[in-house]
């Protein structure tokens, strides 16, 4: 089965709880909440704080995907303002596994998430104790990137990579899809598609994740 987890950093954020309303009515599986700090990705996002208000918006789990340096520091606040799922990179924590039993503890799924040139190697080890792997289709920072398409070879050897480790982690990924490629990304292996201004900049929101939803099933019916 197919997900779509639409990304809050597209939308309107005078009406966010709308916006969320209309994504969630639409089919969407979870909200993604892109957490940036300025220095591991060079913009400034959102905190707990807008968490907590996205919280009482949807009773849909919360994708926290956080592109910050420490990550540990945070963790416990995101969980405490309702983000159930918590995915870090592996570059900006000194200790992975720690960090990964750290957002368990705290009640989260955990996800790893791998950027563009980020290779599967930095994730080898965890890959057994993670819920999925966010692979980045784009460079952390903004909506509205071009997927790069080496993404979908690297998409296959990850889900070699699962299958070689026993691994139970589902797929996710992030950063320029849409109806456009979503097919190809779900036969290459995707669970979880994260769509940014796909969805929210499109005119009718609500029918933009009903298309996406639609070409990433038909991706499903392909074998890669
Ligand atoms: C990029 C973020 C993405 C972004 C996706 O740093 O992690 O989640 O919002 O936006 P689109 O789908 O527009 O590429
Ligand atoms: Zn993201």
């Amino acid at each position: 089965m197919v997900e779509i987890a639409p990304s809050i950093l597209s939308a309107d954020f005078r009406r966010l709880g709308e916006q969320i309303a209309t994504v969630e009515r639409a089919g969407a599986s979870y909200i993604h909440v892109d957490v940036m700090d300025g220095h591991f990705a060079p913009n400034l996002t959102v905190g707990p704080f807008i968490v907590e208000w996205v919280r009482k918006a949807t009773k849909l789990p919360i994708d926290a995907h956080l592109m910050i340096e420490n990550p540990d520091n945070f963790v416990d606040a995101f969980a405490r303002a309702g983000a159930n799922l918590i995915s870090v990179h592996p570059e900006a924590t000194y200790h992975l596994d720690r960090t990964i039993s750290h957002i368990r503890q705290a009640g989260c799924q955990v996800g790893v998430v791998l950027n563009p040139a980020t290779p599967l190697a930095m994730i080898e080890e965890v890959i057994a104790e993670v819920d999925y792997v966010l692979l980045m289709s784009v460079n952390p920072g903004f909506s509205g990137q071009k997927f790069i398409p080496s993404s979908l070879d690297k998409m296959r050897r990850l889900r070699d990579l699962i299958r070689m480790k026993f691994s139970q982690a589902r797929i996710e990924i992030d950063g320029g899809v849409g109806p456009h490629n979503a097919a190809e990304v779900v036969a290459a292996g995707a669970e979880i598609l994260v769509a940014g201004s796909a969805v929210f900049s499109a005119e009718d929101p609500a029918e933009a994740l009903k298309e996406l939803l639609r070409a990433a099933e038909a991706g499903g019916r392909v074998t890669a």
